[in-house]
């Protein structure tokens, strides 16, 4: 009988990761549900594309060392098939026979017969040589550690102590999180309740409303998800409604609320908040409705870019969330395609924006307001260096300081690394505007 699936996941993977490779599109989007269902592991072809890009400068590295000369640029089909290959032979516990085996064929369906000696050459010395290699890419951390090599200089510039950790956690696997709507159960009965219908979670140690998921599974079938119990969030994020300080009736801007996840959090919280969810990119307002929905909360939500909206449109607000766009280099380890995509010229661009989305929220906001400030990133342009910029410039900005376990110390804000088990990297800086 033949297979009902088009196409084998190890194709499938040389075909997308080809595509990134070319800057055309991000993991998550390549591997959308359409591509999944194409074959007949979905999780083996995600394994496959995340597993080459988290070790990707390693794995680059490896072939270097065993070829004889680079491939050609058109021959872009064969490396990539090199790297899913090695990645398997060094990273997986798939059979060596069978990886070599179908990594040469192949390549006879990539219509590079040519390849074919070049391919099995290639897989046998690294099975032989494994542990020379391993030596070798031991004594440079960019390959090690598999980072690009600026991202690896500027992590240890900014924490000197701490780069190697933080290069560790962005290679771990991310736990699946949730967080529990407080409008509808304790967390103590969102567990009972999950424990009973055989999903084991175990509550996180800084977000009151976090449970980790002892394995991840589809959000939709998790018990009370569709009702509206617990959403998909990550600790880190979750703490967004611990740090910025909450009361009835506050009239809070989430300024870059797209899908939503913070909003929500915050309605949780304290469901009295009058909510203006803005986003700049009016394809993601549509999650954060859905969002809203299905947890049976309300904040008004409107297509905006405040750096170019006058500020009488929106009026005043006693609290800000301003959780910009950056590096997102605290979850590479959710989206480890960033050591492929991300250049040092695109982190200078978000710390202008993000310097101009600060600029414009900060007279919107109440005199005796606080403005919290959000990123995912671990690079301190983005982060405290940001924040010790605006605030040199502003006599009327006070800056809060914000206590969280775990976090590095920081000359302004809280920078929580990323966690084995435990949350993302994540930066936040908390500034109170004064009466005066
Ligand atoms: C880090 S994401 C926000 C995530 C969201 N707060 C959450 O927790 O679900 C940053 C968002 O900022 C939006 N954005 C970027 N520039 C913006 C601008 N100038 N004005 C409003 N939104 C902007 C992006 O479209 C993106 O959705």
């Amino acid at each position: 009988m033949t297979s009902p699936y088009k196409i084998s996941e190890r194709l499938l993977a040389v075909q997308i990761l080809g595509s990134l490779l070319q800057q055309h599109g991000s993991l998550a989007g390549l591997l959308d549900n359409n591509t999944l269902a194409k074959v007949q592991s979905p999780a083996l072809l995600q394994e496959l594309c995340y597993g080459v890009c988290r070790w990707y400068p390693r794995l680059q590295f490896y072939l270097q060392q065993l070829l004889d000369k680079p491939l050609r640029s058109k021959d872009l089909d064969v490396q990539c098939l090199l790297l899913v290959s090695l990645y398997q032979l060094l990273f997986m516990r798939t059979p060596d026979h069978a990886t070599v085996n179908e990594s040469v064929a192949a390549v006879e369906t990539l219509g590079k017969s040519w390849a074919k000696a070049l391919v099995n050459a290639v897989l046998r010395k690294a099975q032989r040589e494994q542990a020379d290699l391993n030596a070798l890419a031991e004594r440079d951390y960019s390959v090690w550690y598999a980072h690009p090599e600026w991202l690896l200089n500027q992590l240890k510039k900014d924490w000197p102590q701490d780069y190697r950790t933080l290069l560790d956690g962005n290679n771990q696997r991310a736990p699946m999180t949730l967080r529990v709507n407080a409008r509808q159960a304790t967390r103590e009965q969102a567990l009972g309740l999950l424990t009973s219908a055989g999903v084991a979670v175990k509550p996180g140690a800084l977000s009151p409303y976090s449970l980790y998921l002892a394995q991840p599974m589809d959000a939709v079938v998790i018990p009370g998800f569709v009702e509206g119990l617990v959403s998909v969030q990550d600790e880190a994020s979750q703490l967004v409604a611990s740090l910025l300080p909450l009361a009835t009736n506050l009239r809070v801007l989430d300024a870059c609320a797209a899908p939503g996840g913070k909003t929500c959090a915050l309605l949780e919280a304290e469901p009295t908040l009058q909510v203006l969810a803005l986003d700049n990119e009016a394809r993601r307002l549509p999650r954060i409705t859905q969002n809203l929905e299905r947890l049976g909360l309300y904040a008004e939500v409107r297509c905006a870019d405040i750096t170019r909206t006058p500020s009488a449109e929106f009026g005043h607000f006693d609290r800000i969330l301003l959780d910009v766009p950056c590096s997102a280099t605290g979850v590479i380890r959710r989206h480890p395609d960033i050591k492929v995509l991300r250049t040092p010229a695109e982190v200078e661009n978000l710390v202008q924006k993000q310097r101009a989305l600060l600029e414009s929220a900060w007279p919107l906001l109440n005199a005796g307001g606080y403005l919290l400030y959000s990123t995912c990133s671990l690079l301190k342009a983005e982060n405290s260096k940001q924040i010790l910029q605006f605030l040199s410039a502003h006599a009327d900005a006070e800056h809060i300081a914000l206590e969280v376990a775990g976090t590095l110390a920081c000359d302004a804000g809280i920078q929580l690394p990323p966690q084995t088990g435990g949350p993302d990297g994540f930066f936040y800086a908390l500034l109170r505007k004064s009466l005066d």
